[in-house]
C-alpha cells in the first residue's frame, strides 16, 4: 500500500506545480511561445460569429461566471466528474451558460500551432475582449499568464453568482468584495449590450415582482406588452429575448433602453432606478466613449482576480491534465490492481 500512496503523491505533486498571481500576468506572456496565439482566437471567434452571431456574447460571458468564482481559471469549463460537481450545473450557469464547443474549438487550433502552451483561462480573456471588438466595441491589451484550475465547485458558483432579481444595492456590495467599484458594476453590466436572456430570468419581474402577483412598475408599459407576448405565463421559459434593442452591436443602446425603462433584467433596470447607480447609466448613455473606456478597465480588473491556487495549462479545456491519475486517487483500490500488473 506504501507504494502505490506514494506513487499518488508524485502524481498531485507534478500536476500541481505551479500557481499565479495577478501581478505575473502580462500582455507579451506567449510573445515567445505562441506568437500567433491571439490572432488564432479572433480568428475562431470570427468563424464562431458569422456561424451563430449569438456564440461570441455568450463566450464574453464565461469571463463573468469564471472570474468571479475562485479567480479567473476557466474552472467554469470543467466538465462534472462522479466526484466533482463543477459549475456548468449551476443555478446560475444550467440551460444558460453555452458556445462551450467555441472555446473548445479555439483550443483545438492552439493546440495544433503550439501544444501545452496557453492556458483556458487566458482563452477566455482574450476570446471575451474579441467579442467586443467583433461586435464593434472597443480594443485592447489583455494580461495574460493565468492557469488552469485543477478542480471546480458548484457551491461556489451557487453562492457568489448575483441573480437576475438582485437590486442595485445587492450588486454594489457584490463587486464591492471583488474590489470593484460602483462605476465598474454599471460599465461591466454594459456586456449586456449584447446577447439575449430566457423567460426564465424575467418571469418573476412580469407576474410577480413583489410577491403580490404584479410586475415590476419600474417597466416601460408598451415594453412590458412586449415582454408579455414574448413570455406569457404558460411559456417555455427556455425561449429568450434580447437584452438590449441592439443585441448584435456592442454600443451604449443598452444604457440608452435602461434611461427609457426598456432593460430586460431586473438586475439591468435596477441600476437605473436606484440613485446610487443612476448618473453612470445616464452618463453612459450619453456617452459612448465613456462607456468604453470604463468597460476596457472594468473587464482588465474582473480578469486580474486570481485565486493563487495551484494550476496547470489543461490540454483539454473541460478536463483536467492529471483525470487518471485523479480516478486512480478516488479508487485506490483499482491502484493497486494497476500497480501490481505493471
Ligand atoms: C451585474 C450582475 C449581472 C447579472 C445579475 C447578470 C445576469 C445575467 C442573466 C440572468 C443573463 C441571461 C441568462 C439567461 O436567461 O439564460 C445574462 C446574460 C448575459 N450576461 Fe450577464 N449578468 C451580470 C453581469 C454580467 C457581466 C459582468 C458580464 C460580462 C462582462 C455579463 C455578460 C452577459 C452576456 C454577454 C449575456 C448574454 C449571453 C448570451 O446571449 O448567451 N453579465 N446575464
Amino acid at each position: 500500500m506504501a507504494f502505490p500512496l506514494f506513487l499518488i503523491f508524485l502524481l498531485h505533486t507534478n500536476l500541481a506545480s505551479s500557481s499565479s498571481s495577478s501581478s505575473d500576468l502580462r500582455p507579451e506572456f506567449y510573445a515567445k511561445t505562441c506568437p500567433q496565439a491571439q490572432h488564432i482566437v479572433r480568428d475562431v471567434m470570427n468563424k464562431a460569429l458569422l456561424r451563430e452571431a449569438r456564440s461570441v456574447a455568450s463566450v464574453m460571458r464565461l469571463q463573468f461566471h469564471d472570474c468571479f468564482v475562485n479567480g479567473c481559471d476557466a474552472s467554469v469549463l470543467l466538465d462534472d466528474t462522479p466526484t466533482m460537481l463543477g459549475e456548468k450545473l449551476a443555478l446560475s450557469n444550467i440551460n444558460s451558460l453555452r458556445s462551450f464547443e467555441v472555446v473548445d474549438e479555439i483550443k483545438d487550433a492552439l493546440e495544433e500551432a503550439c501544444p501545452g502552451v496557453v492556458s483556458c483561462a487566458d482563452i477566455i480573456i482574450m476570446a471575451a475582449r474579441d467579442a467586443v471588438v467583433l461586435t464593434g466595441g472597443p480594443d485592447w491589451e489583455v494580461r495574460l499568464g493565468r492557469l488552469d484550475s485543477l478542480s471546480a465547485s458548484q457551491n461556489d458558483s451557487n453562492n457568489i453568482m448575483p441573480s437576475p432579481r438582485q437590486n442595485a444595492l445587492g450588486l454594489i456590495d457584490l463587486f464591492q468584495s471583488f474590489n470593484l467599484t460602483v462605476k465598474d458594476l454599471v460599465a461591466l453590466s454594459g456586456a449586456h449590450s449584447i446577447g439575449q436572456g430566457r423567460c426564465f430570468s424575467i418571469m418573476h419581474r412580469l407576474y410577480n415582482q413583489t410577491g403580490t402577483g404584479t410586475p415590476d412598475p419600474a417597466i416601460d408599459p408598451s415594453y412590458r406588452e412586449e415582454l408579455d407576448r414574448l413570455c406569457p405565463l404558460d411559456v417555455d421559459q427556455n425561449v429568450t429575448g434580447n437584452l438590449d434593442s441592439t443585441p448584435l452591436a456592442f454600443d451604449n443602446q443598452y444604457f440608452k433602453d435602461l434611461v427609457a425603462a426598456r432593460g430586460f433584467l431586473n438586475s439591468d433596470q435596477t441600476l437605473f432606478t436606484f440613485r446610487e447607480t443612476r448618473e453612470f447609466v445616464r452618463l453612459f448613455s450619453k456617452h459612448q466613449h465613456k462607456f468604453f473606456q470604463a468597460f476596457e478597465e472594468g473587464m482588465l480588473k474582473l480578469g486580474d482576480l486570481q485565486s493563487g491556487r495551484p494550476g496547470e495549462v489543461r490540454k483539454n479545456c473541460r478536463v483536467v491534465n492529471g483525470r487518471a491519475a485523479h480516478m486512480l486517487l478516488e479508487s485506490p483500490q483499482k491502484m493497486e490492481n494497476n500497480v501490481q500488473s505493471m
